[in-house]
């Protein structure tokens, strides 16, 4: 247990740690004073990043290399964290991007898509929440993304499964009220990471300006997550405009519950 207060914070358990955006979750949790399991394939990516993190801030890191599209490594990732009742904190953030029309996905990208941003962020959010049920604590956070908020056809899949990632994180966040267990959805919207080179998309076709750091996303969504903020979306500048759109997609769910008919507009 490391020193300098992670005896109070626990362990976070950061997928997807060895770039982009998990690492950077990596660096802020660990200055915060959260020891840390950071997962993905890479390893000597992971093991030069516990290496900076142990030196810098005294935390204790421990590494799960691991291929989260393998269903055998993703259970045993699952069973780790299951075990652990160290942990408070999950950050599932490990997820790739296709981009293109969909008659240019591969099977292969199909597979991969699925398994890795629905089916791994999901088996591991199924993992982390007995515990953090039993002990009345603890925090998840899934990153979407904005491209979940609308169907954009240059990344079909991705898109669905991002709005998966926010069905999702709904419907916990409802099981959850009243609990002190917190469930964060992050969306971010183009942001600076190694995720853009293999998209398919690279990222200097995209305008500079509205491109985010790495640094300043990570930084606004853990703002988001002290406020117990239910929807981090941290480039949308109109603060009521979140809401809005979670209280319109609400209210069309009540009123598809109002009666067994169907409306008149498809009556003859
Ligand atoms: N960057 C953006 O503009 C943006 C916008 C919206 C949402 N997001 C979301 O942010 C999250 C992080 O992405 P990023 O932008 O930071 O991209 P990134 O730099 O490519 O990071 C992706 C991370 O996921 C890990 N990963 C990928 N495939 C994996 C697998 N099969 N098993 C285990 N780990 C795997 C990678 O590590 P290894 O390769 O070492 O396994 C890497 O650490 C993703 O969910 C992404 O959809 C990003």
């Amino acid at each position: 247990m490391s020193t300098n207060g992670a005896a109070k914070l626990g362990t976070a358990v950061v997928t997807g740690a060895s770039s982009g955006i998990g690492k950077v979750y990596a660096e802020r949790l660990a200055k915060k004073g959260y020891d840390l399991l950071l997962v993905a394939r890479r390893a000597d990516r992971l093991d030069a990043i516990k290496h900076d993190l142990t030196q810098q801030y005294g935390i204790q890191v421990k590494t799960h290399v691991a291929d989260l599209e393998n269903a055998a490594q993703l259970e045993n990732v699952a069973k780790a964290i299951a075990e652990d009742d160290q942990i408070t904190l999950l950050v599932n953030n490990a997820g790739t991007i296709f981009n293109g029309l969909l008659d240019g996905v591969t099977v292969a990208q199909l597979y991969t898509l699925v398994n890795l941003n629905i089916l791994a962020l999901t088996r591991l959010a199924m993992a982390v929440l007995p515990g953090f049920k039993s002990r009345n604590r603890g925090a998840l956070v899934n990153i979407g993304s904005v491209l979940g908020f609308d169907g954009y056809p240059y990344a079909p899949i991705y898109g669905g499964t991002k709005a998966y990632v926010q069905n999702l994180s709904l419907a916990l966040q409802a099981e959850l009220a009243g609990t002190e267990i917190v469930v964060q959805l992050v969306a971010p919207a183009a942001t600076v990471s190694e995720i853009w080179d293999t998209s398919g998309f690279p990222l200097s076709n995209i305008d500079p300006k509205l491109v985010m750091s790495t640094e300043d996303m990570v930084d606004a969504a853990l703002v988001g997550l002290e406020r117990r903020e239910k929807v981090t979306a941290p480039s949308v500048q109109d603060d009521h405009a979140v809401t809005k759109y979670l209280d319109a997609g609400s209210a069309l769910f009540v009123a598809s519950q109002q009666t067994g008919k169907p409306a008149p507009r498809y009556t003859n």
